[in-house]
């Protein structure tokens, strides 16, 4: 179907350059927005008939129109025309195509730039839930990993040297804790932009007495906007969502970055399926983590529509700008991109194993005990500072000796404090420290059973 001419454009003469065309069009980015365009067109007409501003009749002509529309375009059989610009534009051309006049109404106290505010936010509030059960689903494959590895000791890394030891559901819990503030930063990203600018017009809002809390109100708005200037030209929700995207993808990357890490053959803690990894095309023995490292690698997208989306906004005079036009770009492609590195991650975490013997056949590597020691000495009444340096010694003497802590005798152990007594051995030995850790939050395995069942209540929930 070829519709209406471009009435919207009498002012200027002549036809547009080809170039010029296809240079200002954002249909082929913003068609994915039909659906909310739709919506919020028929909110406005609703309001506009309540109003009087149009008839009962011209709205269910307008109405009728749009549901055929929304079809059409849902069923692939809609020509999109590059010259109609934008998706608002190519809507309301069908539908004046469709119906004349009554679709010529729409229009009345509204601009695209109120519209087009308008369409994201409700896009961006259903994409925020999207992301919110991916985030959940992922979390749960997280506890449930969790849940195998409850005791079972690993090393706790500090810049990736051995630094104490934790037990496994822990180490999977952090990750857990880390999607949770992911969780709530989209939560309350989504509270903060529930609001309608919808009436605001150009810029200046409008003469025609709209009602601007009712149609808000049939768009599940919790309030409007209370000043048409920045409602045209706020994008800062745009901004904050491509954030709390950018900085799940950085939890996506470091969890990648374990795993490739703990997947190699030096480490050999997880062994990430088969389903998961891809091979060589020279090398037959290769199990290569491709998928986590495409995750890793995926997060630099999101990053790079960060820095895009607040270098758009950056610099532009007050109203509404075209600029405003690739917000979209950034922040399509952001969720998108966490949108599918979450889904990974939940099929790769959903199918790891964690080589629980070759983890705890090294573990007394790396004097991983060495604090519980200290802390053992604290226990017997010896400054912690005099602990630290006392423990210290010993694991130089160990290294040089080529023994473990455990190993020394007690006499080698009384030559460095007279403090330490028989019961010394009950502390030392890496796959010990946990049970003995008491606070609250510790990596030890009371409290990852206390976590896991908090987790699974929690989530249960959702
Ligand atoms: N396609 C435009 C956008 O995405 C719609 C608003 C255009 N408004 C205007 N006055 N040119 O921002």
């Amino acid at each position: 179907m070829t519709h209406a001419e471009k009435s919207w454009e009498k002012r200027l003469t002549g036809e547009p350059d080809e170039l010029a065309v296809e240079f200002v069009e954002s249909l082929s980015v913003d068609r994915r927005l039909y659906k909310y365009d739709i919506a919020g067109s028929i909110a406005h007409a609703e309001m506009l008939a309540e109003q009087k501003l149009i008839t009962r009749d011209e709205l269910k002509q307008i109405k009728e129109a749009l549901y055929r529309i929304g079809a059409e375009i849902g069923e692939g059989r809609f020509e999109f025309e590059k010259k109609y610009e934008d998706i608002h534009m190519a809507i309301e051309a069908a539908l004046v195509d469709m119906i004349g006049d009554a679709g010529r109404k729409l229009h009345a106290g509204r601009s695209r730039n109120d519209q087009v505010a308008t369409d994201l936010r409700l896009w961006m509030r259903d994409e925020i839930e999207i992301l919110q059960a991916r985030i959940t689903l992922l979390q749960k494959a997280f506890v449930r990993l969790a849940g195998k590895y409850p005791d079972e000791v690993m090393p706790g890394y500090t810049h990736l040297q051995r630094a104490q030891p934790v037990v496994i559901a822990c180490y999977l819990l952090s990750f857990v804790e880390q999607l949770e503030r992911d969780f709530i930063r989209l939560k309350n990203c989504g509270r903060l932009l529930n609001i309608s600018p919808l009436g605001s017009g150009a810029i200046a809002g409008s003469a025609l007495p709209l009602d601007r809390k009712g149609a808000a109100g049939r768009l599940g708005f919790s309030d409007i906007s209370y000043n048409s200037i920045d409602a045209v030209g706020d994008r800062d929700f745009c901004a904050e969502f491509v954030f709390d995207c950018a900085l799940t993808g950085a939890h996506l990357s470091r969890l990648a970055e374990d795993w490739i890490i703990y997947s190699s053959n030096e480490f050999g803690f997880v062994r990430i399926d088969d389903s998961y990894c891809t091979s060589s095309s020279m090398m037959p023995q290769k199990r290569n983590p491709d998928m986590l490292e495409l995750i890793r690698a995926k997060t630099g997208r999101v990053y790079g529509s960060l820095v895009a989306m607040l270098t758009v906004l950056k610099g532009q005079p007050s109203g509404y700008n075209r600029d405003l036009q690739e917000d979209k770009v950034h922040i399509f492609a952001a969720a998108d991109t966490v949108d599918a590195c979450l889904d990974m991650a939940r099929a790769i975490v959903s199918h790891t194993k964690f080589d629980t013997r070759r983890i705890s056949g090294g573990l007394d590597d790396g004097f991983l005990d060495a604090t519980a020691l200290a802390e053992y000495l604290v226990g017997k009444g010896v400054p912690f500072r005099s602990a630290h340096s006392i423990v210290g010694s010993l694991v130089a003497d160990c290294e040089r000796g080529g023994k473990r802590l455990g190993e020394l005798g007690l006499d080698e152990l009384r030559a460095g404090c007279e403090a330490i007594e028989a019961d010394v051995y009950e502390v030392l030995g890496a796959a010990n420290a946990p049970g003995r850790y008491v606070t609250e939050g510790a990596a030890g395995p009371k409290q990852a059973k206390e976590q896991i069942a908090y987790w699974d209540k929690q989530l249960g929930q959702r």
